[in-house]
């Protein structure tokens, strides 16, 4: 298998991998302006200085950004926290900040402490994963206090993972990090890394604790046994050597977002699975087209050459059985993890549910890559709250729906059913396990809208509304530009607001709107539409990962900010959506250099905001402080908190009001 350094340095960031723009008119490009703007503004370790504004300032929202600082109206109550880079994390002013979970804690009685250098799948498989993305609470007794966290463990960063495998060398004049091989040890180590986290925890004196011999503590990983269950279970498309049955599947991947479902369970979606398949499809192969859509082979991760399941040429059907969405009962920590195949294969952002007016149950589905697209899934059956055990198979039947956003303000939910419309087998699909494998292609085929990066997206219990994170899509051309994407080389995303038709969240049709289009509001340029309250340490761009907490207030975080796109680091914004205060945001946590901000999620009380901080220190060789490569051997004089001998960790925080009470309230 053949690798560039550069894809193995590994990112989260599909950004990263932007060619060159061929946009043929003479308009300043996005990525001009930004150069321009944060050039001027210099990398200002740790602060933003407004007054470097120059040419592109909307002098009406410069004042806004200077002077309004009204907050009144606003749901949220907080001081807030002054945007900018540095190694640490940041909250507002009257909270904490308390590091619940770092990579490699240990979870289990009989853990082994975490030592970098010694590093083994034995030792992870027992201790906390990797690269923290969704973070989840299941109320043990119905306590705001003692519960269930589950964490997923979207990926790994080899370069911050194991010492000593980054070289910095000379190239052309300049300095390259290169990357060694990975040994089988490290690939296994990886492997373990990835998946998912069960923990039990407690507050205890308003801290919360891990408790590490919690009956349920369980850590699943891309080495654990899973079924494949609904439409898709025993198909020929998913059988394969190792399991002829086509219904065993070993371990997850890329578990980005998720969500905990109304009868407790956990769900985990499987993202970027196209970087763990190398090698080639035999000449000919009937699925070139289908791994073609979704990118795959990749080859970032070097497993193919340990394990023939991720080779293409051995296995080439194992792709089929990754892109799902994947539920978990935690009540039994030897249950068989079962991937739910009505709910479609795709880059699976996240899978966050609500319980609409008659029972059914309603998944929202990101599909997180440039011009695809926003689903939702709505269960034929209906939830059952009184007896939370009768609703465990209710992911295996229901409809999958895809997005189409029209110009006039409406959105029609298209359903992804055999027979029905093109999915027929003139166009290749010979039922419905084919139309599930191939949902792209079935999508493609109903004429979804092709939006900028579908991520997270969150229903609103308390107003009816649904929450679409777009987090951006710099390819989209000014001839691409819709209404819904309304955008050009949209760096900086932004957020779409549904409302179903009749309050329903099973509704089939509905209505949207732009809630925010994200971005600095104080360059005209960039189209910003924050509200003129919104400070200068207020606005964001790339949404990601969002929570609505229980007084229906949204909060979103980021994924994508830094030196050179925004001048500050990734954070937790919190953003009215209702009356004069609408589209005003506020920050209220912020990342160190190199991380995203992943989570949020909000204890049922609200008295606690749990935030995930994923890859620390990747990236941050924009940040002109560091002087150097944000790789192992550098950071380990850059930041204090840790020892010479320890890489950064992607890390869980609690965040909690000083003295008590409900965050931001
Ligand atoms: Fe894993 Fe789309 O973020
Ligand atoms: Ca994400
Ligand atoms: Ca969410």
């Amino acid at each position: 298998m053949t690798q560039s350094p550069e894809t193995r340095f590994r990112t989260s960031q599909l950004e990263e991998n932007d060619g060159p723009s061929v946009n043929p008119t003479d308009n300043r490009t996005m990525g001009e302006i930004i150069a321009a703007r944060f050039s001027r503004r210099g990398f200002l370790k740790g602060s933003l200085a407004v007054s470097a504004i120059a040419a592109t300032v909307s002098p009406l929202a410069l004042v806004a950004a200077d002077e309004a600082r009204a907050t009144e109206g606003s749901a949220f109550k907080f001081d807030e926290l002054e945007a900018g880079i540095d190694d640490k994390h940041h909250v507002a002013p009257g909270y904490d900040a308390d590091v619940l979970l770092r990579w490699g804690d240990p979870l289990f009685a009989d853990s082994p402490e975490f030592d970098p250098v010694k590093q083994s799948a034995e030792a992870q498989a027992r201790q906390f994963g990797y690269n923290n993305d969704y973070v989840g609470y299941i109320p043990i007794d119905g306590s705001a206090e003692h519960g269930l966290l589950v964490v997923n463990h979207e990926y790994t960063n080899p370069h911050l993972m194991f010492p000593g495998i980054v070289k910095i060398v000379e190239k052309d004049g300049k300095k390259a990090a290169e990357l060694a091989p990975l040994s089988k040890e490290q690939v296994d180590v990886e492997m373990a890394a990835h998946g998912g986290t069960i923990v039990e925890i407690r507050k205890e004196g308003g801290k919360w604790q891990v408790v590490r011999d919690g009956k349920l503590n369980r850590r699943i990983m891309s080495t654990t046994e899973m079924a494949l269950s609904g439409p898709v279970a025993g198909h020929d498309r998913v059988k394969t050597n190792a399991d002829p049955s086509g219904t065993k599947v070993i371990g997850t991947l890329n578990n980005c977002a998720g969500g905990v479902t109304p009868w407790g369970t956990y769900v985990m979606a499987e993202e970027n699975i196209h970087g763990y398949f190398s090698g080639e499809l035999p000449e000919g192969h009937k699925e070139a087209a289908n791994y073609k859509r979704l990118g795959i082979p990749e080859g970032a991760y070097e497993w193919g050459a340990h394990y023939d399941r991720f080779d293409l040429a051995k296995e080439p059907n194992e792709p089929n059985r990754f892109g799902w969405i994947v539920e978990v009962d935690v009540n039994d920590p030897n249950s068989v993890p079962r991937k739910r195949t009505a709910m479609g294969r795709f880059k699976h952002e996240g899978a966050e549910s609500i319980v609409a007016r008659d029972g059914r149950v309603v998944f929202y589905l990101g599909d997180d890559e440039r011009f695809d697209y926003v689903y939702k899934f709505v269960t034929a059956g209906k939830f059952n709250p009184n007896d939370l055990a009768a609703n465990m198979n209710l992911l295996d039947d229901g409809t999958l729906h895809v997005a189409k956003f029209a110009e006039d303000g409406s959105v029609e939910w298209m359903p992804i059913v055999f027979g029905q419309g093109p999915l027929t087998a003139e166009n290749g699909f010979a039922g419905q396990a084919d139309v599930l494998i191939e949902t792209r292609r079935a999508a493609d085929l109903l004429g979804a809208t092709k939006m900028d990066r579908p991520e997270d997206i969150q229903p609103n219990a308390g107003n009816g509304k649904v929450y679409v994170m777009l987090t951006n899509n710099s390819k989209r051309k000014s001839d691409q530009v819709d209404a819904a994407n309304p955008r050009a080389e949209n760096v900086f995303g932004h957020i779409i607001e549904i409302v179903e038709d009749g309050g329903d969240f099973a509704a089939t049709k509905g209505k949207w709107e732009v809630l925010l289009k994200c971005g600095d509001p104080s360059v005209a340029d960039v189209g910003a539409t924050f509200s003129t309250a919104t400070t200068a340490n207020g606005w964001f761009g790339m949404p990601d990962n969002c929570a609505v907490d229980s007084a229906g207030r949204l909060w979103v975080a980021t994924d994508g900010q830094g030196p050179k796109a925004t001048g500050r680091t990734d954070g937790l914004w919190a953003v009215d959506t209702e009356g004069a205060a609408r589209a005003t945001s506020k920050l209220f946590f912020r990342v160190p250099i190199g991380a995203e901000m992943c989570g949020p999620l909000f204890a049922p009380d609200d008295q606690t905001a749990f935030v995930a901080v994923q890859h620390p220190g990747d990236g941050g060789e924009d940040w002109e402080a560091f002087g150097r490569p944000s790789y192992y051997e550098d950071l380990s004089t850059r930041w204090p908190d840790f020892k010479p001998d320890m890489p950064v960790r992607p890390s869980v925080v609690a965040i909690t009001k000083q003295g008590g009470g409900k965050i931001a309230v």
